[in-house]
């Protein structure tokens, strides 16, 4: 058996890197040795909290060190690219938050450095790994729905407005779509694939970044998509898949809650219960570590080429909706 414990390193501070920490203390296999931030005081405070021993003053000091293994980015969105490269070209495994990237082309560039380099790179997108993805995963491989018709997802947290705060700053790539659309587009994505036409509407927020943003994603084969965000209101937050043979709902929040129904075709249900979760973040690190031991350069459930093409379709409805980001 492959007991090999694998030594990771946190690349910037902020509230989803202390969450990461926190789940990732809870896998055996998985030891937090570093952390890197932009200030030694933030390096210290991290390192102390959580218990990482080496505390970098820098981003390449971190991927530098020799006795990291993975590295998990947890900047801004803008910040993910450049770190994410750094850590490629340092022939580190990395794992990179969500969304992967601010767009597909950054994307692309990532996949194609950590290919070159037969470096492990993988999004961040944890529920994918939570087990009631999984057993979607399952429910739609056995064919208990039928032929899919229409999936319809809902993202929507209420943000007080405050121009300070990345979600509203076009600079740290905010606003809804990015931030909280991005689990709706990789869920109709995860069942799905690509979308063949995008049609997109959205409404700004008061920084001029996307507020309410909504998307029909058409597929071949009839299939069709039906995504919607918004960081001005709490959504229902649920998921449906709508299928021939029998409708799939997960409850609100559905990239977290535990909780499955089914419904046929004649209105019989049946409830799936997956273990309850606290936070969940641990599952993708479980993941990246199951590949890295069988000598897997990507995840199965994750893939890159998917990804790139999440990116894909986020960037079309922004090309829609007329949001662009500094550079683009
Ligand atoms: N998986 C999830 O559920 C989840 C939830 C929330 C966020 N996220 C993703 O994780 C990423 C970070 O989100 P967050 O909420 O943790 O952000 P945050 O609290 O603002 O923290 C971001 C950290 O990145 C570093 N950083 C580097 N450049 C920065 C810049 N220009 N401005 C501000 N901070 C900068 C800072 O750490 P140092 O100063 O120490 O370098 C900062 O503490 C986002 O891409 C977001 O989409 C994921």
């Amino acid at each position: 058996m492959d007991d090999r414990r694998f030594r990771w390193g946190i690349l910037g501070t902020g509230r989803i890197a202390a969450s990461f920490a926190t789940d990732l203390a809870r896998l055996p296999d998985a030891e937090l040795v570093a952390v890197g931030s932009r200030s030694p005081e933030g390096a210290e405070r991290f390192g102390q909290q959580f218990g990482a021993a080496h505390r970098h003053a820098s981003y390449e000091a971190l991927v530098a060190d020799d006795d990291v293994d993975v590295v998990y980015v947890a900047t801004p969105h803008p910040g993910h690219h450049p770190a994410a490269l750094l850590a490629i070209e340092a022939g580190k495994a990395v794992l990179v938050e969500k969304p992967f990237t601010v767009n597909a082309e950054q994307a692309r560039e990532l996949v194609a450095a950590a290919r070159a380099r037969s470096t492990f790179l993988m999004e961040a997108m944890w529920a994918r790994f939570m087990p009631h993805y999984a057993h979607v995963r399952a429910l739609l491989a056995e064919g208990a729905l039928g032929d899919v018709r229409t999936v319809i997802v809902d993202h929507g947290q209420w943000f007080e407005r405050d121009a300070s705060s990345r979600l509203f700053d076009r600079t740290l790539g905010g606003g809804a779509l990015l931030d909280l659309g991005i689990y709706a587009v990789s869920f109709a994505s995860m069942v799905l694939g690509t979308p063949t036409r995008v049609l997109a509407l959205s409404d700004p927020a008061f920084t001029g970044v996307d507020a309410t943003t909504s998307a029909l994603l058409q597929h071949d084969g009839g299939r069709h998509a039906v995504v919607t965000t918004t960081l001005e209101a709490t959504g229902s937050n649920r998921a449906a898949i709508i299928g021939t043979e029998a409708r799939l709902e997960l409850h609100s929040r559905f990239y977290r809650s535990p909780t499955l129904t089914l419904t046929s075709r004649d209105d019989v249900v049946e409830v799936f219960e997956a273990p309850a979760e606290t936070r969940g973040l641990r599952h993708q690190a479980a993941e990246v570590m199951r590949c890295l031991r069988e000598g897997r350069t990507e995840s199965e459930v994750m893939p890159l080429d998917e990804t790139v093409s999440i990116m894909a379709t986020m960037d079309e409805i922004r090309r829609q909706i007329g949001l662009a980001y500094p550079g683009e």
